[in-house]
């Protein structure tokens, strides 16, 4: 049991909210921080006295500073998967990155975790990727000793990832694929990710990166087939040019929840999955679970089994 204080940027997001979870078992307070405090109170029961819901804008350097006040660690689970107005990958995932780990730094934080992403590269043609990148430099400029976690594309049983796919499945006969499904991928379940984040605040306290991969590489047409197989369907996948989907993206970003994105198009188009060099689960001790383990309790939550 310890009382040390953590914050949780974006700690009612789909990892955030994980991560919230794991550090309460593993007996630290959490600062839960996001601009929607009643989302947290929503998802937590707030009679647990190791929570604390704040409203927080990263953008927002004061309530940055009065987040991380007294805290131990911080993590950054912020995230910005499509460019609207002043919410851009600059604003989001450098400028406010920056800020997070500067105001640490000033508060005299322990451990700092910036959640970033497998791949994360400053030199990439890609802007996501390259402003990730960009991210990680000015984060440990920022903040020397920042422990920084790439994760792999994440799945779980509240995901965007593997239900959006379980769910196309399902309904659509002919099953359209990013280009001809060759892009690897090592998905990681969400609760392995948020244990390991638990693990580094408890344990590290140098800079290090650590890159979270399940246990399985698949191409993402050998992804598609096993949850069909998993879920009992026979779907019909057909090949569909990158240029294709990157149009009709384009198109669905003036709604106000794309279904797909520019962001999401060019990332399946680079491989997803750890370098053998860099630590990752295994070091932390973490036995990653399988898609197809979590797999059969989607299914029987969402009924398809
Ligand atoms: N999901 C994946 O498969 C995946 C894979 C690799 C890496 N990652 C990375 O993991 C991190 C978490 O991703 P996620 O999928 O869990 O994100 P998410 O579900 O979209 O959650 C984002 C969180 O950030 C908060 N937030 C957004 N803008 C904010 C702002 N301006 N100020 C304060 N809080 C803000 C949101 O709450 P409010 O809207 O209430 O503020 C929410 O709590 C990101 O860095 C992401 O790039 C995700």
């Amino acid at each position: 049991m310890n009382d040390r204080i953590v914050t949780v940027f974006g700690g009612t997001g789909f990892l955030g909210r994980q991560v919230v979870r794991h550090l309460c078992q593993h007996g630290f307070f959490v600062r839960i921080a996001a601009r929607h405090p009643d989302q947290g109170n929503r998802l937590f029961a707030l009679d647990e006295p190791k929570l604390h819901s704040v409203a927080v804008d990263i953008h927002d350097e004061r309530s940055v500073a009065d987040a991380l006040s007294g805290a131990f660690g911080a993590v950054n689970a912020v995230s910005l998967y499509a460019e609207q107005g002043q919410e851009t990958f600059h604003s989001v995932h450098v400028q406010s990155a920056e800020r997070v780990a500067a105001q640490a730094h000033r508060a005299g934080v322990e451990r700092l975790v910036h959640v970033s992403g497998i791949g994360a590269d400053a030199t990439s043609p890609s802007l996501y990727i390259r402003k990730r990148g960009e991210g990680e430099l000015v984060v440990r400029a920022a903040f020397a000793d920042a422990i920084l976690v790439r994760p792999a594309v994440m799945f779980g049983l509240d995901d965007a990832f593997l239900t959006t796919i379980l769910k196309l499945l399902g309904r659509l006969p002919i099953y359209p694929m990013f280009g001809h499904g060759l892009t690897r991928l090592q998905p990681a379940y969400v609760e392995d990710v948020a244990e390991a984040i638990a693990r580094v605040l408890q344990g590290e306290t140098h800079a290090i990166t650590y890159e979270c991969g399940g246990p399985c590489i698949y191409s993402y047409e050998e992804l598609l087939r096993d949850v069909a197989r998993e879920a009992r369907l026979k779907p019909m996948l057909i090949p569909i040019p990158f240029a294709a989907w990157y149009a009709l993206a384009w198109f669905a970003e003036m709604l106000a929840r794309p279904p797909v994105t520019r962001n999401q198009v060019e990332l399946m188009q680079v491989d997803n999955v750890t370098s053998p060099m860099m630590p990752g689960f295994g070091e932390l001790g973490i036995s990653p679970h399988s898609v197809e383990e979590i797999l059969q309790r989607m299914l029987r939550r969402h009924s398809l089994v």
